[in-house]
């Protein structure tokens, strides 16, 4: 055996799995984990070892026993890059910039390794022609959004004010599409009636405030005629709180999604009594498909979830009575029996 026998074997250059990859693509990775020709013992070891130069033994994979294989890509750590790497540009050592699983083409590779050995690369490897390296698979990294919180749930414990920003930045159903406004409601606090419609209109939807069209102004006047206004003891609003487009009835899946911001404004609002207009609210809020004949004229209680009963008045949609002038005899039976000192 020689001196140059006995010599230490050169160790390996310390590369970081990132700058692994980066070699791979380049087509170099082999290339560069062999020890440098001039220490001819390296030649001798491989020789010896039965390995084929420039290969890893069977069952090694090649970037060493210890190596992680890199299919799908798998970043290292936040702490193994700082680790491994301490000369690793900057945007690789960022803890925030760093995913577990990476696309390949998210994270490009500078043009050469940061280890300060890339003038060692001889020319004819740099210039070497050949296939061109193969594209590290891609790994598609899905951000999955947090589920939808279900209205019910995220009302649960909503103020008015909270209560109001949930109704305008809800997406619970497709009626929030073709919407201009949320209508939320509008009126007085303390409230002692709670008028109930069915959903905003055109005119509604537009300006963001409950029954504005020619219905809200019939309503001003059937509320004045019983001493009361919108400004100083109702508080207005609807079962649905967007716009059906056409004003087509509402949907049952849409009735379930907006109700409980409704059933919140009751709990909140607590009002002496609710008036409800036409039998869509009715049906909606007495849970009941009879019709507006047979709700009317009587006062039905709603219980709430703190045991209360509030009286609950049916009468005809203001809509409907501009279309039937006739039935505004009725519906002022009925403003007089919910004027009434129950
Ligand atoms: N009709 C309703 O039911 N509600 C409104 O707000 C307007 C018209």
């Amino acid at each position: 055996m020689s001196p140059m026998d006995a010599a230490p074997r050169p160790a390996p250059p310390r590369i970081n799995p990132l700058q692994r990859i980066w070699l791979r693509e380049l087509g170099m990775e082999r290339l560069w984990l062999r020890t440098p020709p001039a220490v001819p013992v390296a030649k001798t070891a491989v020789a010896g070892s039965g390995a084929v130069p420039g290969q890893a033994p069977a069952g090694v994979s090649p970037g060493g026993p210890n190596a992680a294989p890199h299919s799908p890509i798998v970043a290292p750590s936040p702490v193994e890059a700082r680790r491994d790497a301490p000369a690793a540009p900057v945007a690789e050592a960022a803890p925030d910039a760093t995913p577990a699983v990476v696309p390949a083409v998210a994270r490009a590779a500078p043009a050469e390794p940061a280890t300060g050995r890339a003038s060692a690369i001889p020319a004819s490897i740099l210039n070497r022609t050949g296939p061109p390296p193969r594209p590290a698979p891609k790994v598609e990294v899905q951000e999955e959004a947090p589920p939808p919180i279900p209205v019910a749930e995220a009302v649960k414990d909503a103020n008015l004010e909270q209560l109001a920003a949930q109704v305008v930045a809800c997406a619970a159903c497709g009626l929030c599409q073709g919407r201009r406004h949320a209508v939320v409601g509008q009126g007085a606090q303390p409230t002692r009636w709670l008028v109930v419609g069915e959903a905003p209109g055109e005119q509604e939807d537009r300006q963001g405030q409950p029954f504005v069209g020619r219905s809200g102004q019939l309503l001003d006047a059937m509320l004045a005629a019983v001493g009361m206004s919108r400004e100083r003891d109702v508080f207005i609003t609807n079962v649905i709180k967007c716009r059906p487009p056409g004003n087509r009835n509402p949907k049952p899946e849409e009735i379930a999604a907006c109700s409980p911001y409704l059933m919140r404004q009751i709990a909140l609002l607590k009002p002496e009594r609710i008036l409800v207009l036409g039998r869509f609210a009715a049906q909606t809020l007495l849970g009941t498909d009879a019709t507006i004949g047979n709700l009317r004229g009587r006062v039905h209680h709603l219980k709430t979830d703190e045991g209360a009963q509030i009286p609950v008045i049916v009468s005809y949609h203001p809509a409907y009575l501009l279309r039937s002038p006739s039935e505004k005899a009725r519906a002022w039976q009925d403003l007089k029996l919910a004027a009434r000192e129950l």
